[in-house]
């Protein structure tokens, strides 16, 4: 073994004779408010940051560490369950499983999906020694016990929150899921509101109260949707997938699709152009998909609001956005000879 090795084992084993563990079970209904810290001492990436709500279609909460999402002071603990009740919202698992890894989406809906169970369990801080209370994963649905959750990359530089099943060895190489310990800090004190936000809304980074390319804001988002009429596609808007349309279990678009690290809006377009397809729409950052039609219930709306449901930069340009969390940005073709132009969004 060699020295380093032998001193990190040397510092956690001080550590695990520190501070004294009371010995009575904590309950699990935590009433005071608390925000949620992320530990992983061999991370200092994620280490002792906190979980940010951020808004998502249907009423639900993504959950992110920063810089995407709302620092989120107000979490309790409902018969072990993460709760945020001014979003009346509370923490489930399930969705957008990674065959890769084998891991599944932690986020926070008021819907009735199966819910994340934590147990409060006293620990000592790896950093301080300080007693703390840790949230231990216990289940969720008829899972077996045991698993932890995880982070791993996302967008502009934030972790998202996932579940990583026990028993599981798989990773992903290219976008580990960090293994993190969720510790409760309660606040008692809310932080000065005078900075411009607040506690209650998110930070969608959309434009939405601006159109088509012609924004320019102080930050760096981009501009609402992608024009790319003058390579003859038009764009039709931000178009939903099964999970925010109730219509059925199918894609919106189901024919081609791949995922990649350089997925734009134009070389989506182009890939499904050089299979023959007329539609073609980007999700989740990095994935491109084509079809033949869209299902009238799967058909975009046309308000600007509707576009801040797309909101994920694409992998291969951040200076665009390609679709959302089940969203779509969608393109169609347009015909030779036909005027080609977007949908108006008012
Ligand atoms: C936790 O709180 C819920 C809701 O107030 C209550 O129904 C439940 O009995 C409590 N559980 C414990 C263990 O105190
Ligand atoms: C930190 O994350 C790595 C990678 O997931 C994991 O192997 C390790 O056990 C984690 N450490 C702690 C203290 O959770």
């Amino acid at each position: 073994m060699n020295q380093r090795a032998l001193s990190v084992l040397l510092a956690g084993a001080a550590v695990a004779s520190a501070c004294t563990i009371p010995t009575e079970p904590l309950s699990s209904n935590i009433s005071y408010p608390f925000r949620a810290q992320v530990q992983n001492a061999s991370r200092p990436e994620v280490h002792n940051q906190y979980m940010n709500l951020f808004q998502a279609g249907g009423g639900d909460q993504h959950l992110f560490i920063g810089p995407v999402g709302v620092p989120t002071y107000d979490l309790t603990l409902v018969d072990g369950v993460i709760n945020h009740v001014p979003h009346g919202v509370r923490a489930v698992v399930g969705g957008e499983f990674s065959e890769i890894d084998h891991t599944t989406k932690l986020f926070m809906t008021g819907r009735g999906d199966p819910r994340a169970i934590f147990q409060p369990t006293y620990a000592c801080n790896p950093d301080t020694d300080e007693l703390q209370i840790e949230l231990r994963f216990v289940t969720w649905q008829n899972q077996p016990a045991g698993g932890w959750i995880c982070v791993r990359h996302a967008f502009d530089g934030s972790h998202e929150f996932r579940y990583y099943p026990p028993g599981n060895e798989l990773t992903d190489p290219n976008r580990e899921c960090i293994k993190v310990t969720l510790v409760v800090i309660p606040t008692t004190e809310l932080p000065p509101q005078s900075s411009g936000t607040t506690l209650s809304t998110s930070t969608i980074p959309a434009t939405s109260s601006s159109t088509g390319t012609a924004t320019s804001t102080p930050t760096t988002s981009p501009s609402a949707y992608t024009d790319l009429t003058a390579l003859g596609f038009r764009f039709l808007g931000c178009a939903p997938e099964e999970r925010w349309a109730n219509d059925g279990a199918f894609r919106t678009l189901s024919g081609a699709s791949q995922s990649t690290d350089t997925n734009t809006n134009e070389g989506c377009a182009a890939f499904c152009t050089a299979r023959g397809f007329r539609y073609a729409g980007t999700e989740w950052s990095r994935e491109c998909w084509c079809g033949d039609s869209v299902a009238a219930t799967r058909y975009p709306a046309t308000t600007l609001a509707s576009l801040e449901k797309c909101n994920y930069k694409c992998t291969g340009d951040q200076g665009q956005y390609c679709g959302g969390d089940s969203w779509l940005t969608l393109y169609e073709r347009c015909e030779v000879g036909e005027a080609c132009e977007n949908v108006v969004f008012t």
